[in-house]
């Protein structure tokens, strides 16, 4: 089995301050740290669309108010709780270490990507007499990351091991970590690596199973969830699968 090298936030800043003049090593860190705000946003619109469920579940209800906007106000508040910067104030921010260029271009595309998934979602949202409307956090994920990726050159995805969803199915390389991070302890880390001898940043994120994820993922194994799936007998704290951004390096874009 293949090692991979775990990150913590501390390595990346470590890795930034201690090659500021390498071309190449400011390319990486800043490929890196946008890698990871990029997965933190997408996080950030699956815990909001978690904390809608009941209302878009709401049988009862027809317009829901759950627009575009209503939706970006609390993905920035989300987001801006997990990682301390506010998108609001982004076009003016100044470029530094902490948020840097590419950052502040693609966060910004993946809000609008998120968006135009909420929006096209407002049917679905809004229909009367419907309870569940398989418009959950990981339909989001799938929805929100496809749109992104294919407007950038930088690749955003939600997969897992055995995925649900056949378009979230791990790449060779993301089957590898997955394998060797469900192997090992939970930890609030993540995986970066360079492939293609350098020409292309890894990033994975893991996510791991919280207790509401068991009415779908969990016990008994093999009965029908309300989504029309197999449940896949995961216990809480088990590796679901994970955020990966896949970022060409080398002055491509
Ligand atoms: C209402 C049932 C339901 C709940 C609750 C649920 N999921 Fe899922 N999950 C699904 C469905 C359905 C898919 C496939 C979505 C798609 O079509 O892209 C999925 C897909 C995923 C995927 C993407 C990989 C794949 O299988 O395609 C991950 C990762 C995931 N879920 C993790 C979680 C986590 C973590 C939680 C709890 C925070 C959770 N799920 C809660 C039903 C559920």
């Amino acid at each position: 089995m293949i090692g991979h090298v775990v990150c913590v936030l501390a390595v990346t800043v470590l890795l930034m301050l201690s090659q500021p003049l390498q071309v190449g090593a400011v390319e990486r860190a800043e490929a890196e740290e946008t890698a990871r705000l990029l997965a933190k946003l997408l996080q950030s619109g699956r815990v909001v669309i978690d904390r809608n469920q009941s209302l878009i579940d709401d049988p009862h209800k027809g317009e829901k108010g759950f627009t575009p906007e209503v939706f970006e106000q609390q993905l920035v508040q989300e987001f801006r709780i997990r990682t301390g910067i506010d998108l609001t104030a982004l076009p003016k921010a100044p470029v530094s270490i902490v948020i840097p260029p590419l950052a502040k271009e693609l966060l910004p595309a993946l809000v609008q990507a998120s968006r135009e998934v909420i929006r096209e979602a407002q049917v679905v949202i809004n229909q009367r007499g419907i309870g569940y409307k398989n418009f959950i956090p990981a339909t989001y994920g799938s929805q929100a990351s496809a749109r992104f990726s294919k407007s950038s050159h930088v690749r955003l995805k939600q997969t897992a091991i055995q995925p649900r969803n056949p378009k979230n199915e791990p790449d060779e390389y993301e089957s590898s970590v997955l394998k060797w991070l469900s192997a090992r302890p939970r930890a609030d880390a993540y995986v970066s690596e360079l492939t293609e001898e350098g020409r292309t940043l890894r990033v994975v994120m893991p996510i791991y199973y919280a207790k509401d994820c068991l009415s779908c993922h969990g016990e008994p194994k093999g009965d029908l969830d309300i989504s029309g799936y197999p449940k896949e007998g995961h216990k809480e704290g088990d590796l679901a699968g994970a955020i990966t951004v896949t970022a060409p390096l080398g002055g491509t874009r």
